[in-house]
């Protein structure tokens, strides 16, 4: 027999009850439902909606069920449909029909609305702690890395060299804007939409606010239709995702090609590492490979959620139904890869001689050049020109600018002298970057100073 099966004639179809039933996956919120429901029945008693020995024997079966679920006594079954119901069912199963008074003043919608509050309210801490974990393992290796030099890359062309550990800081940055989203939308998360009713609120005189306090809430929905239509706070969530799988997938992109034989500025760790079934030789990047593939499920959850509020009427729709895997499968792909990027990153062995060799061996100092030549009163556009020469020239020579005599650099420019040897050389050209925000050593290490802050304060 249904919860809900007064007003049939007939069963359902059993086809309908798989179709609709969502418990193969809501399950995964049963301790939040109960949890939600410990405060409402609390809320009930305190208010005299429900008498204090009815209260105290919802309470303790609430509590024998949990038990039970713990211990893996029961099986959830898709006859009752969802989390909510299965909950309920085995609450009446337990205390007999003193259970069924615990959905009074409550509808489902505001029930399930609860519970992803709760669930996302949860997760979003421990995503929030393990992005901070990465950005520890980011600034460890960026403080060993305060002398590492490296091509610094535009186009995926050499542009300027730059300090291993300022590249590596830009991660920090960008998962410290990450960390500051998800925090901004806690605000979001953390309001209560239980006593919202089915849409149009209750009639009996609930305590909204005791509910809120209990359960920790930091406000109530103003508006109880919204309350129960809405799932702007998951959209915001997936897409706080998705700008944070961006970010990774750009990290393990770079580890990827780092660790190719092509570049071979990085190795990374065995044990985070796979080979291949036919070639002995290989061992490849599968951890990073698969994190930057996996951003795409985590856009396509944020998209099919878009999609599935566009146009829905209010209040509540089974549509909305649809909002809970693409969530927990976000969770689930972000907690798989922030878990596996820290100590990947952690243990990943830098080749700095090698990253010293590709920005030795190039013309990214040619920037410097042209600065040299500003100093010396050139205008930086000539200046750009002069300089365009001495490359195509070097090129041509099968020489790098460095390489260059005295008497080779002056037919460029007779502004140029013997003090243009220490002017282009590497060390020189990243501690030159020495303005704000910049690659100089003293830089970066301020950079690592406010990205300690931020990890120190989360
Ligand atoms: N399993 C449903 C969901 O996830 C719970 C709410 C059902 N409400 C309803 N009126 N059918 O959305």
């Amino acid at each position: 027999m249904k919860l809900w099966g007064g007003r049939f004639t007939k069963p359902t179809n059993q086809l309908v009850d798989e179709y609709t039933a969502s418990i193969s996956f809501d399950q995964i919120m049963w301790r939040q439902d109960i949890v939600g429901s410990l405060a409402h029945v609390a809320m009930l008693g305190k208010c005299s909606i429900l008498p204090m020995d009815e209260v105290k024997q919802i309470i303790a079966g609430l509590k024998k069920v949990k038990e039970k679920i713990e211990n893996g006594q029961v099986q959830f079954s898709t006859a009752h449909e969802d989390v909510h119901m299965n909950i309920e069912k085995l609450l009446i199963d337990e205390i007999g029909p003193v259970g069924g008074k615990l959905h009074t003043g409550r509808s489902r919608n505001d029930q399930v609305a609860l519970d992803m509050h709760l669930y996302l309210r949860e997760k979003l801490m421990e995503i929030i702690q393990l992005t901070v974990y990465l950005q520890k393992a980011l600034l460890e290796q960026a403080q060993l890395h305060l002398d590492t030099v490296m091509p610094g890359y535009t186009h995926l062309q050499r542009a300027q060299p730059v300090l291993l550990g300022y590249h590596l800081m830009a991660y920090v940055s960008m998962l410290q804007r990450d960390i500051e989203r998800m925090q901004e939308s806690w605000k979001r998360v953390n309001i209560l939409p239980l006593g919202a009713g089915a849409l149009a609120g209750t009639t009996f005189p609930i305590d909204r606010e005791f509910v809120a306090d209990l359960l920790q809430f930091d406000g109530i929905y103003v508006n109880s239709m919204d309350a129960v239509s809405d799932r702007d706070f998951i959209v915001e969530f997936l897409a706080n995702a998705s700008l944070l799988m961006a970010h990774l997938s750009r990290l393990c992109e770079e580890l990827v090609i780092w660790s190719s034989q092509e570049f071979s500025f990085i190795e990374l760790d065995d044990a985070f590492c796979t080979g291949s079934s036919i070639m002995p030789q290989k061992k490849n990047p599968d951890v990073a490979e698969l994190v930057r593939g996996k951003t795409g499920r985590v856009y396509g959850n944020l998209i099919g959620l878009l999609t599935v509020l566009k146009g829905l009427p209010l209040a509540y729709n089974k549509d909305l139904q649809e909002d809970k895997e693409g969530m927990f499968d976000t969770v689930t792909t972000l907690h798989g890869a922030l878990g596996l990027l820290t100590p990947m990153i952690q243990t990943m062995q830098v080749k700095r001689e090698r990253m010293r060799q590709a920005v030795t061996n190039d013309f990214s100092n040619a920037t410097d050049l042209a600065d040299y030549l500003v100093r010396k009163d050139i205008p930086f556009r000539q200046a750009h020109e002069i300089v365009g020469r001495a490359v195509l020239y070097c090129i041509e020579h099968k020489k790098y600018l460095l390489d260059l005599t005295l008497e080779e650099f002056r037919s460029f420019s007779d502004k140029i002298e013997e003090d243009v040897y220490t002017a282009l050389a590497v060390e020189t050209v990243v501690n030159a970057r020495s303005a704000q925000g910049g690659t100089a050593c003293s830089q970066v290490a301020k950079q690592i100073e406010t990205g300690k802050t931020w990890t120190e304060e989360t």
